[in-house]
């Protein structure tokens, strides 16, 4: 979990100027040959090496992780919200992305989040229960359990089950974004109930959030399967929450929800140290397209001998160009004809290549225009894991109910939180979205299709050793994924690739947004002479998650974000993430390259 671009509820205000405590976060080990467990909370971590220990793969432990973190950061992601689980199954060579993306309901329209003179009703797409698309999570659990686990949904399920009926401590980012969404959450005793005291106020940090109808939903979920969420008393529960907070839900709607397995995008990255495979999400993510565009392009630029100036300049040159083709042409697969081909294609990268000046940057209005809207970014919650088991078999999985606590929604009886998902559409053509994302009718509300998402859980393969990884962060995923994949196709382990300082351009706005401390005056100075300009985030975001397998000899080494609170775990034996570690709001970094 964690935040993302979030301008609007600065979380790391306390954390500003902390040390680096990289200890209680970063766990690396020489063993090979063993699994290991990187997400955002302790015991998340903890349920996968549970999972891992009673015989699980890699793909039962995801689905423990996902449950857990459903319990233990409901701001962040859960049953009421969907995501993408990127697997590799090493017996088979495969990869495959599990699309457990939300779907707009059927009766949903491309104006609804328009009023009658065509103006953004902007809260609609973002609170209450017409924000809320069907959730994937839970049925994106059952496929993954019954197709590629080994043990049982239910047994996969138990952790987290455990944890939701005898409580998690309260920790502090949850604290901070339950005050955050505080006058939303009050709207819905269900909610209030859930989060707040009875006296409206955000649980105390510490204080042990227990969870009995969560509880209750998961085991539902984890004795009928798919029809213990999408149909029955839950689904009932969870229709008539929607619509109580003036959602268009139907019970078809959540009974005809399914999973989609879908081909990953992948392609190389050539270094002078070998050639490197990048597998990421596909569509409805536009993660994969604009990592390998963006690669593709810096790939003609020997990235080792530059300094610091001209790989920014040239990183937000790609992410720039990248970014426009985002808003320019993407959307659902199962909805739009996209360019993928060509936004992929080594030689459309080479044309876009020959359109940057090494010295000076491009306006974003100079290129072939999509919008010349600008809206300040906005920040929410999403988490990411990445999983090894002892056979090879990978997860990288990102996953949603988008802003804090999705829509603010919990359906009574159920507690479960309903995503705000719908706002990663195109409320409106060329209007942005909370994260200053503009998309076209490419991205326009239509029923039963699934919005265009930024979540990139991503595969690289190296001559010498594999990385997973991925983060939340909103429009931000794509380039935080792009320069840890930069660190580590350049010599970086997992550590390097988690904690650098992190900088970012969307196309629009034209301005290169960076974390504290992660671009010197010098460097921001020489790119100002460029023609480049700032806008400084006044806080860290992001919350990665990495593992490297070395091919050689199986070592792993894998880290969590010391911005956030999550723990990475080399080998099953014993817990090596403590729990009490997860209410220290201040365990983040000021780290900097
Ligand atoms: O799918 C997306 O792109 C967004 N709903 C992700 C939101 C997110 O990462 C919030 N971050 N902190």
């Amino acid at each position: 979990m964690r935040t993302g671009n979030t301008p609007w509820y600065n979380l790391t205000s306390a954390a500003a100027g902390i040390v680096l405590l990289l200890a209680a976060s970063i766990q690396a080990s020489a063993t090979p040959n063993k699994a290991a467990v990187a997400s955002a909370h302790p015991a998340a971590t903890q349920a996968g090496q549970t999972i891992l220990q009673r015989g699980g793969n890699a793909f039962d432990a995801a689905v423990a992780v996902s449950a857990a973190l459903a319990v233990v950061e409901p701001q962040s992601s859960g049953l009421g919200g969907g995501g993408f689980w990127l697997l590799h199954q090493n017996e088979s060579g495969r990869n495959i992305m599990i699309d457990g993306r939300e779907e707009a309901p059927a009766a949903a329209t491309p104006r609804m989040y328009q009023n009658a003179d065509g103006e953004i009703k902007k809260r609609a797409s973002r609170d209450g229960g017409l924000a809320a698309g069907i959730p994937g999570e839970p049925a994106a659990l059952v496929h993954l359990a019954q197709n590629y686990g080994q043990l049982s949904l239910a047994e996969d399920l138990a952790p987290a089950i455990e944890l939701a009926q005898n409580g998690v401590p309260v920790n502090a980012d949850m604290h901070h974004l339950a005050n955050f969404r505080k006058d939303l959450l009050k709207r819905y005793p269900a909610s209030a109930d859930k989060i707040l005291t009875k006296a409206g106020e955000p649980l105390p940090v510490g204080t042990s959030l227990v969870q009995p109808q969560l509880a209750e939903t998961l085991q539902s979920l984890a004795q009928d399967g798919k029809a213990g969420f999408y149909d029955g008393p839950v689904a009932a529960k969870l229709v008539a929450g929607n619509r109580s907070a003036g959602g268009i839900w139907t019970r078809k709607d959540l009974s005809d929800y399914s999973v989609v397995e879908r081909e990953p995008m992948s392609g190389q990255y050539k270094t002078p140290a070998g050639q490197f495979k990048v597998v990421s999400a596909g569509p409805p993510s536009a993660g994969g397209i604009e990592l390998l565009e963006t690669l593709n392009i810096l790939s003609g630029y020997q990235w080792s001998k530059l300094d610091r100036t001209h790989r920014v300049h040239l990183a937000a040159e790609a992410m720039r160009r990248a970014y426009r083709d985002r808003a320019a042409y993407l959307g659902d697969a199962d909805f739009v004809d996209m360019p993928l081909a060509k936004l992929t294609d080594p030689h459309y990268a080479a044309g876009l290549r020959a359109s940057i000046t090494k010295d000076q940057a491009t306006p974003s209005d100079a290129l072939a225009p999509v919008t010349s809207a600008y809206r300040r970014q906005r920040g929410t919650d999403t988490t990411h894991f990445s999983i090894v088991d002892s056979a090879g078999n990978r997860v990288a999985a990102t996953l949603s109910i988008n802003f804090p606590f999705g829509s603010g929604v919990v359906a009574p009886g159920t507690g479960v939180f309903l995503n705000d998902e719908m706002d990663d559409f195109a409320a409106k053509p060329l209007t942005p979205n909370g994260y200053g994302l503009v998309s076209t009718r490419a991205n326009q509300v239509e029923p039963g299709k699934r919005p265009l998402s930024s979540m990139s859980p991503t595969f690289v393969t190296g001559p010498e050793k594999t990385l997973i990884v991925g983060t939340p962060g909103g429009s931000r995923i794509i380039s935080m994924v792009l320069l840890g994949i930069l660190d580590f196709t350049h010599g970086g382990n997992a550590q390097d690739v988690v904690q650098h300082g992190r900088y970012h351009h969307q196309y629009l706005p034209d301005a290169i947004q960076y974390e504290p401390g992660a671009l010197s005056p010098k460097v921001r100075h020489q790119l100002e002479a460029m023609g480049h300009s700032f806008k400084k985030v006044d806080h860290h975001y992001g919350d990665m998650h990495a593992i490297v397998v070395n091919h050689d000899n199986g070592q792993l080494n894998a880290a969590s974000d010391p911005r956030g609170i999550g723990c990475a775990a080399v080998g099953t034996g014993g817990h090596s993430c403590a729990l009490g570690d997860a209410i220290d709001a201040d365990n983040r970094n000021a780290e900097t390259h």
